[in-house]
């Protein structure tokens, strides 16, 4: 008995807690609204909820002025535009918006039991608003209310504002009715929206196609008006399609006694197709005919179809002779209007007693949303459940009575939640929101996009920095379309952009499989060590192959990967040239000095955010060169390309490799879309061109050797002793130009590569030791003299060695100043005090004739092994390092990168 009573409450509590379970899958988000502003002290009220792509939620709420008498269907609220901005991280940004708007627009009308506000927010490109609202020269007279907007950002910033014409007016009843015109963005919201309206005492209806810039600017696109038969017509709707065109959805139907026979037609569903930004007129194509007697239509709802191929409406129609349900009939078809599927939904709908109507609309994530307002107890509540597309119905995860406040605002969120506004309570408003059945959830690989089975590399994965390719693969066939795809770093740098139709980079499989999709990359397109890319896909990138119908696409940020960390070698800076063609060369040539100025600052920053290095690292010595070889005029830019001092981003030798590919390729990467660096010529590239310093020596040494080989050959036969001139004129520019060497390759290489100090002290070290025994060398013979003279007066001896020391003596005497620059010059090349005994003449006037001692010669070879020991070999040991350098970028110049050698082809001055 006992352990059945505790079997019981076991049981018991198990079934209570699975039966609270699914209540807990719906969160409740309260907010407490501390107004910024002067705000009435009443209860915040959601008048209506929209969303971004990214799921970002943008709550408008109103509060009611208890100041203002309640008239009977007008509501009066507070003048500021209020929206509270949801974060998909959870953070909320609140914003009170002063609008320099007229006072008749803080209101809510009450018509005919729909609650219609001249302001209303809808949500375009990523954090812009068009907010509209209403003009009027004379508020007795509806007929002079003209419609208005103007884009704001959720920051509350206002960019502009647009007129848009008349507002509708019941010419009958003289009602004005604030939201007739519906606005749509484009399912790219970055190309604008359309404004869809029927016309005051017409038939007509109007559409208006918009931009919005990402300044903020609203420019019309087009605009054209539809003639209708009757104002039936009324019931439409506008679906932005996949391709970026609109399509105009309208249902009609006639009444029964004018039908002459019963094949005739007694209704239909119509589509008529816009083009994106282009007023051509077209007919309405037939999406569905009807002969059954007494149908008519009371709702569309349509949308793109994110799971399946093109969009979907379902239209709801009830009988108007038979007391029947309502019939909800969902037709698929493609954007070209061709209908792919009719199907009648639901035959078993449960009924809800408190719900009069339900709206139906289709989910991101497959299946139908049906949901309906009603009144129970004096509250608002609403009543939902899900379809699946074979017309089984499954609960929602709210009570089935869900309360709401007295406008019932409610939005789906694309990553499939469902948000309700709830009753809120001073000073707070909250929301509820819940997951709703993901039908198609298997088919979603994590890419927000139910045609994309996988990807190489697939999300998030380590690639190594030289990946050639790219490779979607669909689930079904596909065909390439018009469509971009672009390569962006983390930072929104964009790295490469083409179009599907272009074959170089963009194929499908040879083998026959069309479900792949290869894009090749430029080597400089994913160049940076360490770094996180995404690839974005536009719409109708591709089509599908069966229904020749444009696919969505994959949003930014979804499709990401990183590279690895990898250390670059160091390398130098090059100076090189960019060509700019004809039309940039034209262009270039029609600005003043200020402006050229500009425009190269301007160039050498974008190709800094292009490589991308900082901005310091490009820079021009402004010279500019015409290009003769050129059948249109085209000049030459200086660009150099400095060495990174930071160690930290990318090298020298990569940044000009990647630059020249950037420019080669510039109609796929960002150099097109640059203001200055559009002007440059792909054809050529980049061209580095030699070191002025290194060119400047060489040509500098050639012409030296040429001379002193000229005049050797020249003269050797004609002037006695040219040749002993010649060698010491060679020895003499060698020991030179080794000492400025030794300190220009300090001074610019050493540095480079760390060895700054170690070369310093290497050099000072052995030019003093060198010194010390040049000084040596010239000491001890003047004190072999010296000790020569002494000996030669204590005791007279052979005059010969005694004629010779004193010779020496005597030319040092003479010759004080050459003695002292050869001692000097000696601290580099201990051999270069052997000139001085050259027995060369310069014209009579001086003689390099020192008469060195026997002793004096062998301690110039000696002392200049010891040279040799001490300088040069730990110069060559550090220079080694430098050498190795050096054949690094000489290697680099012969393989792979042609245009090096180009550029040393082309140069004249090389
Ligand atoms: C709020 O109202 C007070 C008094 O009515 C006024 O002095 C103050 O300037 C107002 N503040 C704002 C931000 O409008
Ligand atoms: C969907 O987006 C909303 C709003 O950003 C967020 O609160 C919710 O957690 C998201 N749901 C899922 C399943 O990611
Ligand atoms: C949440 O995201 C928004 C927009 O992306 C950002 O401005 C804000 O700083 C973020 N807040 C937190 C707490 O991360
Ligand atoms: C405003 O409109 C009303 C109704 O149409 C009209 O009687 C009145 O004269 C108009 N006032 C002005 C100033 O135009
Ligand atoms: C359409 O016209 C009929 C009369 O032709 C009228 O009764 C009805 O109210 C009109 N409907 C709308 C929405 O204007
Ligand atoms: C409904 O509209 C279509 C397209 O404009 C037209 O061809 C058809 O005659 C209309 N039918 C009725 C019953 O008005
Ligand atoms: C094409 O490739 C996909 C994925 O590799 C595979 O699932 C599909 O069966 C292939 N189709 C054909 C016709 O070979
Ligand atoms: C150069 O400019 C002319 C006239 O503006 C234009 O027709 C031509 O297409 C341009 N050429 C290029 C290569 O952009």
């Amino acid at each position: 008995m006992k352990f059945y009573n505790f079997i019981l409450v076991f049981a018991t509590l198990t079934i209570i807690s699975f039966a609270i379970l699914p209540i807990k899958s719906q969160n409740i988000f309260t907010y407490e609204d501390i107004p910024s502003v002067n705000a009435s002290d009443s209860t915040p009220t959601i008048f209506k909820l929209v969303s971004y792509d990214d799921n970002t939620i943008v709550v408008h709420i109103i509060r009611p002025d208890l100041s203002y008498p309640i008239e009977k269907g007008i509501l009066w609220v507070d003048k500021y535009l209020s929206l509270r901005t949801i974060y998909p991280n959870g953070s909320v940004v609140p914003v009170d918006i002063k609008l320099d708007i007229q006072d008749f627009n803080y209101c809510i009308l009450d018509i005919n039991g729909s609650q219609a506000s001249p302001i209303r927010i809808y949500p375009i490109r990523s954090n812009f608003l068009i907010v509209t609202y209403a003009e009027t020269t004379n508020l007795t007279d509806p007929l002079s209310y003209t419609d208005w907007a103007m884009v704001v950002d959720l920051n509350g910033n206002i960019y502009s504002k647009i007129s848009f014409g008349p507002s509708f007016v019941d010419v009958a009843t003289n009602q004005w009715y604030p939201d007739r015109a519906k606005i749509f963005a484009n399912f790219d919201p970055d190309k604008g929206f359309i404004r869809y309206t029927p016309v005051t005492g017409s038939t007509n209806t109007i559409w208006q196609q918009y931009i919005v810039t990402e300044a903020g600017e609203i420019n019309l696109l087009a605009q054209d008006n539809i003639p209708f038969k009757n104002n039936l017509s009324l019931l439409s709707n506008v679906i932005p399609m996949v391709d970026s065109k609109y399509a105009i959805v309208f249902a009609n139907s006639t009444d029964v006694d004018t039908i002459d026979s019963p094949l005739t037609s007694r209704g239909g569903v119509y589509i008529i197709i816009l083009d994106y930004s282009l007023a051509i007129k077209r007919e309405p194509a037939v999406l569905y005919q009807t002969q059954i007697q007494g149908i008519k239509f009371i709702n569309i709802d349509c949308s793109v179809s994110y799971v399946g191929i093109g969009q979907t409406c379902i239209v709801t129609s009830e009988s108007t002779i038979r007391a029947e349900k309502k019939l909800y009939l969902k037709i698929d078809f493609l954007s070209s209007g061709t209908v792919i599927n009719v199907l009648p939904l639901m035959n078993d709908i449960q009924t809800n007693p408190l719900i009069d109507q339900y709206n139906i609309a289709s989910l991101p994530y497959g299946g139908y949303l049906l949901s309906g307002l009603g009144t129970s107890d004096g509250q608002n509540i609403v009543a939902g459940y899900l379809l699946g597309d074979n017309g089984e119905s499954f609960p929602w995860n709210l009570p089935i009575n869900t309360v709401t406040n007295f406008i019932g605002a409610s939005k789906v969120l694309r990553n499939n939640t469902y948000v309700l506004a709830q009753l809120g309570e001073k000073p707070n408003w909250s929301l509820v929101t819940t997951e709703l059945k993901k039908f198609e959830l298997e088919r979603d690989h994590g890419y927000d996009n139910f045609h994309i089975d996988t990807t190489s590399p697939v999300l998030d994965e380590k690639i190594a920095l030289d990946i050639e390719s790219l490779k979607i693969i669909y689930y079904n066939e596909v065909d390439l379309s018009v469509g971009l795809i672009k390569i962006f770093h983390e930072n929104g740098n964009l790295r490469q952009i083409i179009p599907g139709t272009n074959d170089t980079f963009v194929t499908q499989n040879v083998d026959g499989n069309l479900t792949t999709v290869n894009i090749k990359l430029l080597n400089c397109t994913l160049n940076q060590p360490g770094s996180r890319y995404y690839v974005s896909i536009e719409n109708n990138f591709v089509k599908s192959r069966v229904y020749q119908e444009p696919l969505y696409g994959v949003k930014d940020h979804v499709w990401t990967f990183t590279t690895p960390q990898i250390e670059e070698e160091f390398s130098e800076s090059v100076n090189g040239q960019v060509r700019l063609t004809a039309n940039g060369t034209v262009y270039f040539e029609s600005l003043n000095e200020r402006e050229r100025k500009i425009f190269t600052t301007k160039l050498t920053e974008e190709l800094a955010d292009a490589i991308p290095v900082s901005h310091k690292r490009v820079t021009t010595n402004e010279r500019i060169e015409t290009d003769a070889l050129a059948p249109q005029k085209q000049i030459f830019l200086s660009i150099n390309i400095n060495q990174d001092e930071t160690r930290k981003e990318r090298t020298v030798k990569f940044a000009i490799r990647d630059l020249d590919n950037l420019i080669k390729n510039k109609f796929i990467t960002v150099i097109a879309s640059g203001e200055a660096s559009k002007y440059l010529d792909d054809s050529y590239g980049y061209h580095r061109l030699p070191d002025p310093l290194f060119t400047h020596g060489l040509l500098g040494a050639f012409a030296v050797g040429l001379m002193i080989s000229g005049v050797f050959f020249f003269a050797k036969d004609k002037l006695p002793g040219v040749k002993d001139t010649t060698i010491f004129l060679f020895k003499f520019c060698v020991a030179i130009s080794d000492i400025g060497l030794d300190w220009v390759f300090i001074i610019t290489k050493a540095k480079n590569v760390g060895l700054f100090i170690p070369s310093l002290v290497i050099l000072i070290g052995s030019f003093n030791v060198s010194l010390v025994l040049a000084l040596r060398i010239i000491d001890k013979e003047l004190r072999d003299i010296e000790q020569a003279e002494k000996a030669k007066n204590e005791s007279v001896q052979e005059e010969n060695s005694s004629v010779q020391a004193d010779n020496f003596k005597v030319w040092f005497n003479k010759n004080n100043i050459f003695v002292n620059v050869f001692t000097i010059l000696a601290g580099t090349d201990l051999d270069i005090l052997t000139l001085l005994d050259s027995k060369v003449k310069f014209g009579g006037f001086v003689e390099f004739n020192a008469n060195f001692s026997k002793k004096t010669v062998q301690r110039i070879v000696k002392y200049s092994c010891i040279n040799i020991i001490l300088e040069n070999i730990p110069q060559l040991v550090i220079q080694s390092d430098i050498l190795r350098y050096y054949t690094f970028i000489k290697a680099f110049d012969e393989n792979g990168d042609e245009n090096s050698a180009h550029a040393y082809a082309k140069d004249p001055s090389f």
